[in-house]
């Protein structure tokens, strides 16, 4: 993490690799057909493994931060925080949802799509906001004592999927990504 805003910033991008792969297969259970179920979870594990557990603590850090040196963007960090919560109750109601329907449950199609919406749409516009009005902010005014408070956090914890060394789990899922890209 030697420029930490550039690694934000790689880290939004793979998040909407994942987030564009996980809409396609929505597209497809939306047109009635079924959609590839393992790789949807897998999308949606990684996301609550590292993106709930490293990704957004660290945000929560560098936010606390930087609201103390921009009181103006006090509001707009704390919005943002209050999201990091939603998107994690979003994302666990859709494995919920998917996993149930892998078990055999009758589940109502507008019942996914509806956790599903909630889930992309936060999520998107989530990290745009973080993208337009953050990153650049924090590139100025959090110091070299501020970035090493935001790495403390999930610290010796790898990328399982995007990491030099993928997870046995996830090959699947890099496999796609490579595929897509
Ligand atoms: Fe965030
Ligand atoms: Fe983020």
């Amino acid at each position: 993490m030697n420029d930490p805003v550039a690694h934000w910033h790689a880290e939004h991008v793979y998040f909407g690799q994942l987030l564009k792969l996980l809409r396609k297969e929505i597209d497809v259970f939306h047109s009635g057909s079924d959609p590839n179920y393992p790789l949807m979870l897998d999308i949606i594990a990684y996301l609550r493994d590292y993106s709930d557990r490293v990704h957004h603590p660290r945000e929560d850090v560098a936010f606390d931060r930087l609201a103390k040196h921009c009181p103006d963007l006090q509001i707009v960090l704390s919005r943002l925080q209050q999201e990091h919560r939603v998107i994690a109750r979003a994302g666990a109601n859709l494995h919920e949802r998917l996993d149930a329907i892998l078990a055999g449950e009758v589940i109502a199609r507008e019942d996914v799509e509806a956790d599903a919406a909630t889930f992309l749409v936060y999520y998107e516009s989530h990290m745009a906001k973080e993208e337009s009005e953050v990153l650049a902010r924090a590139a100025k005014h959090l110091t070299a004592e501020d970035w090493q408070a935001v790495r403390e956090h999930g610290q010796g914890v790898a990328d399982p999927l995007f990491g030099s060394e993928a997870h046995e789990r996830f090959r699947e899922l890099r496999r796609q990504i490579a595929r897509e890209a």
